[in-house]
């Protein structure tokens, strides 16, 4: 069974927490695209764990993998290795596999991130990772592969090659060429090399022979369908594709393999950084859901900014993935507030449309419409079952549903694996 999990509004959907409640079905879990602008947490009792590069399904069984679609920061990945280790969870070469293609962030790729958020007028608003100059260079193939990194001599020879023109760039972007041959950072980088050369593997193979011995692997996405680099709110977006398709893409699997997808579906909506949310709520009621909901960046700190449900963005986002199935997240956080509202359509000059405009500039002119639904005063973080769930919850459910035409399968109340129940 192959399975695709992606988040289907801006990322921060619960995505992680999603992932490892559900990873006890699956024999691998593997993630196909970003890097370490991703924060995705998971809550197991009293422990939480803050992941960017590994996959969330670490926790239980899974072989977890990092796709050829990634781009990797060898530094965060040690670190990462490291936390599980003190939290007794042993990250061997059986556990976790490293396709030999991935792309490598190296630090000029971070400062050249840096250096261009700050001298655009108009931010993005970055996570300031070096992610977007990291695929600029999968692209333009003057990147650095896992396979050559882990070999001490071809890495050198690689860099140096590279370095005249990385140096001339980031002289150009006001910037200290010196990082890209800073002899500290290159003996780290080979340290860290020679660290990973046992988990080099091949993704797309390891996946394919596992689902010809009938085993069940799940694909785990990164930020959300509207980061997309193709299809979502430019240039307010990340730098590599999002969605379901890029799955089989990044990790080489074919279509015809897929079998479930699965949306991450916040009760609300939130976005970190720049960009268009129509439905976004200024002040008291947008720190209210802030504050109830926790929501400040896993990676970076930053607020997100928080919305009421947008059905023109998750009709988009139902199109561009073909989800199977929803969870939704959060939905404790709406505890009271009354009316909630969700938006149906948006008024555009005048007209009702259904689905977001294509050009950013016309998304920003749309003015959400509203329906009201009455909320509810009762705890949820405590709720097992969804038929204990306040009638108004329940209603409220019951109507996302019917209006994105899915079918909901888990709901989720609370952080913890155990805040979670069956629709
Ligand atoms: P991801 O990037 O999609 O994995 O999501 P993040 O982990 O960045 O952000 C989701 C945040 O909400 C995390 O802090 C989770 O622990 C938390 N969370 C997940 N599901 C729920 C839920 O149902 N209710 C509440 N209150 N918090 C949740
Ligand atoms: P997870 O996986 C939310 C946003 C950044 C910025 C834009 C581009 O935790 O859902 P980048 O550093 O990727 O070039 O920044 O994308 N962004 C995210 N927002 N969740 C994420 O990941 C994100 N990863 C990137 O805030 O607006
Ligand atoms: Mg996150």
């Amino acid at each position: 069974m192959f399975t695709i999990i992606t988040g289907a509004q801006f990322g921060d959907e619960g995505k992680g927490k999603i992932v490892d409640l559900i990873a006890k079905d699956y024999d691998i879990v593997a993630r196909f695209q970003g890097g370490n602008n991703a924060g995705h947490t998971v809550k197991v009792g009293d422990d939480i764990y803050k992941l960017h590069l590994i996959p969330s399904g670490i926790l239980l069984n899974a072989r977890v993998l990092i796709g050829p679609g990634v781009a990797l920061n060898p530094e965060i990945l040690a670190e990462e290795i490291m936390m599980f280790e003190k939290h007794g969870i042993k990250v061997d070469t059986r556990k976790l596999g490293i396709d030999a293609k991935t792309s490598i962030i190296m630090p000029y790729h971070i400062e050249m991130d840096k250096l261009r958020e700050a001298s655009r007028e108009q931010k993005i608003g970055t996570t300031k990772r070096g992610i977007g100059y990291a695929y600029i260079d999968k692209v333009s193939r003057d990147e650095i592969r896992m396979a050559e990194l882990i070999d001490n001599k071809r890495f050198l020879k690689r860099l140096q090659e590279l370095a005249p023109q990385k140096e001339r760039e980031i002289a150009a972007m006001g910037g200290d060429p010196k990082i890209v041959m800073d002899p500290i950072l290159i003996e780290r980088y080979i340290e860290l090399g020679n660290q990973f050369t046992t988990y080099i593997t091949d993704v797309s193979m390891e996946i394919n022979e596992a689902l010809d011995e009938g085993k069940h692997v799940m694909a785990e996405a990164a930020q959300g369908t509207h980061l997309d680099i193709i299809h979502g709110t430019q240039k307010f977006v990340t730098s590599s594709s999002t969605i379901a398709g890029s799955a089989c893409v990044n990790l080489g699997v074919g279509p015809t393999r897929v079998d479930n997808v699965i949306a991450i579906v916040k009760a609300y909506i939130t976005r970190v950084g720049e960009g268009p949310l129509p439905t976004e709520l200024i002040g008291e009621l947008g720190e209210k859901i802030q504050k109830a909901g926790h929501e400040f960046g896993t990676t970076t700190g930053r607020s997100r900014r928080c919305g009421w449900f947008d059905l023109p963005l998750m009709k988009k986002s139902i199109a561009l993935n073909g989800y199977t199935e929803i969870s939704l997240t959060k939905l404790d956080v709406l505890t009271g507030i009354d009316p909630i509202r969700i938006c149906v359509c948006y008024n555009y000059k005048g007209e009702n449309v259904d689905y977001p405009l294509e050009l950013t500039d016309d998304l920003l002119e749309c003015k959400p419409v509203y329906e009201d639904l009455p909320g509810w005063e009762n705890d949820l973080t405590v709720i097992k079952k969804f038929n204990e769930l306040p009638e108004n919850a329940r209603r409220y459910v019951k109507r996302l549903e019917e209006l994105m035409k899915v079918s909901i399968n888990y709901i989720s109340v609370g952080p913890d694996r155990a805040q979670t129940f069956r629709k």
